[in-house]
């Protein structure tokens, strides 16, 4: 009997997301599925690619975004993500997720990196949930639910102080009603202001939803410059009171005076690594982006404005220039600037270096789709590892980049077949020219779709084509994580 498939991808190098050797082969796929892998001989297709010089890989999951917004908005929308290869995302990131919550007036920064008032329209998960049931996105979701989204509606904006055992107990419920309506875990982001106060023990009593669920704790950690040690405790500290397997989010050190520190941070995740589940994502960039944050800068930091709401014109300008400009101090020019986001340099590209290069770091973005002049994380992250980092530097295999974008991910985050490609998994594919990939993505031009991506199917259906642009179809869903 001869098989036929609806694709059949021949004489590929194909990378299985496993890191082990890749091999030459053939993928043969039938609706959603990875049905065969290896040599399909003379079976046939109703799409066949002669893929002799590319590799095919499980599409690329974004271990760190913040797409909550962006994955409700069709396949243009997620342009930035399926042009690297990418096809799921980790979405409620840093505290922030659009559910369960809506707000009366206008979030405090960083939650309005994800919309303003109107777009917080999502009173349970569930809702959220249906939403991307009707309008399904381009790529897959992965849903955390936010602490700060959770504080905020739960102390009713009135931030600035601890949460009382009530809300907190609030907070929890609306925690575990999401993780039942599709949610996978819990995000904070204890360095932002609208968290700042939240003690330990908040967190703590909030992140006990978790536990009878199997959820997942992630976390943008309260300190990442001198105190990142401290923090990196607490971070364990909460994942061990409250039963759940940590991930610490974009890890760094920063501020020139903890340059280097990396070394330390790295051995005492893997220490920790030996009695509790802990991992990582990064970004293969020395530079962060956030909400500007005026009481934050430095003298020694530079800053470049990435969106301001009532100087539009200012994106992609230093902030310094436009302090001079306007003839008064860094601070200030940041304050009149507001509402507002910004990029900061302010990491050492050895850490991040060696951060990328370890075993246990997966890739995730932190691209912010909703800014003007973004970060070149949102167009650049995978293909700059992939070319940049892996190719061109040396610093790790193709195989073991791909690991982290793919396998690794989908076992942190307890994606069920996905992350690998092996009969029986999804056919998430994407097929990209090891000689070439590379981002083009730059501080000054952010907005350029990388080179050496050739094709992307998201659930088997083709999504975007190198040279094209994307195919308009969005054929993601709501992913949830393994319980198990
Ligand atoms: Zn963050
Ligand atoms: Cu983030």
């Amino acid at each position: 009997m001869t098989k036929r498939y609806d694709l059949a991808i021949r004489n590929a190098r194909i990378l299985d997301g496993s890191g082990a050797d890749s091999f030459t082969g053939d993928v043969g796929v039938s609706a959603d599925r990875i049905v065969a892998v290896g040599d399909l001989g003379g079976s046939s297709a109703d799409r066949e690619i002669d893929a002799k010089g590319l590799a095919v890989a499980p599409g690329f999951i974004d271990a760190h975004t913040h797409d909550d917004g962006a994955v409700l908005h069709g396949a243009d929308c997620m342009h930035c993500k399926l042009s690297q290869g990418v096809t799921s995302v980790v979405i409620g990131n840093c505290g922030i997720s659009l559910a369960p919550a809506t707000m009366k007036k206008r979030p405090p920064p960083p939650l309005d990196l994800v919309g303003t008032e109107s777009a917080w329209a999502f009173p349970t998960f569930a809702d959220y949930a249906e939403q991307l049931r009707r309008t399904p996105p381009a790529t897959n979701a992965y849903a955390l639910v936010g602490h700060m989204s959770l504080r905020v509606v739960a102390m009713d904006h009135d931030v600035q102080r601890a949460a009382t055992d009530k809300e907190a107990a609030q907070m929890q419920q609306r925690l575990t009603d999401s993780l039942d309506q599709g949610a996978s875990g819990l995000s904070s982001g204890l360095w932002y202001p609208p968290s700042r106060h939240a003690p330990t023990s908040e967190v703590i009593a909030v992140a006990e939803g978790l536990r009878s669920r199997g959820g997942l704790y992630v976390t943008h950690m309260r300190d990442e410059a001198d105190g990142v040690i401290d923090s990196i405790e607490e971070t364990l500290k909460i994942g061990r009171d409250s039963g759940s397997a940590v991930v610490i989010s974009h890890h760094k050190c920063t501020n020139p005076e903890n340059f280097g520190r990396s070394t330390e941070t790295l051995a005492l995740i893997d220490r920790a690594a030996q009695a509790q589940t802990v991992d990582f994502d990064v970004y293969p960039y020395a530079a962060s982006s956030t909400a500007l944050l005026p009481d934050r800068l430095r003298d020694d930091m530079a800053v470049q404005i990435s969106s301001s709401e009532p100087y539009p014109d200012m994106k992609g300008r230093m902030l310094a220039d436009i302090a001079k400009e306007w003839g008064v101090d860094q601070v200030t020019a940041a304050h009149r600037l507001l509402p507002a986001a910004a990029i900061y340099f302010m990491m050492d590209e050895a850490d991040v270096q060696r951060i990328i290069a370890h075993p246990r770091s997966m890739i995730g973005s932190d691209g912010l789709p909703s800014n003007d002049m973004p970060h070149p994380r949102l167009w650049g992250t995978f293909p700059r590892v992939l070319g940049h980092y892996s190719r061109d530097l040396r610093l790790l295999s193709l195989e073991q980049a791909v690991h982290k974008m793919t396998g690794l991910t989908a076992k942190v985050f307890g994606m069920v077949d996905r992350g690998a490609i092996r009969p029986g998994a999804y056919a998430d594919l994407v097929l990209f020219d090891p000689e070439t990939v590379i981002d083009t993505a730059t501080f000054t031009a952010p907005i350029q779709p990388a080179r050496g991506i050739t094709e992307v199917w998201v659930n088997g259906v083709s999504s975007y084509i190198g040279g094209q642009g994307v195919t308009g179809a969005a054929n993601g869903r709501l992913i949830t994580r393994n319980k198990a």
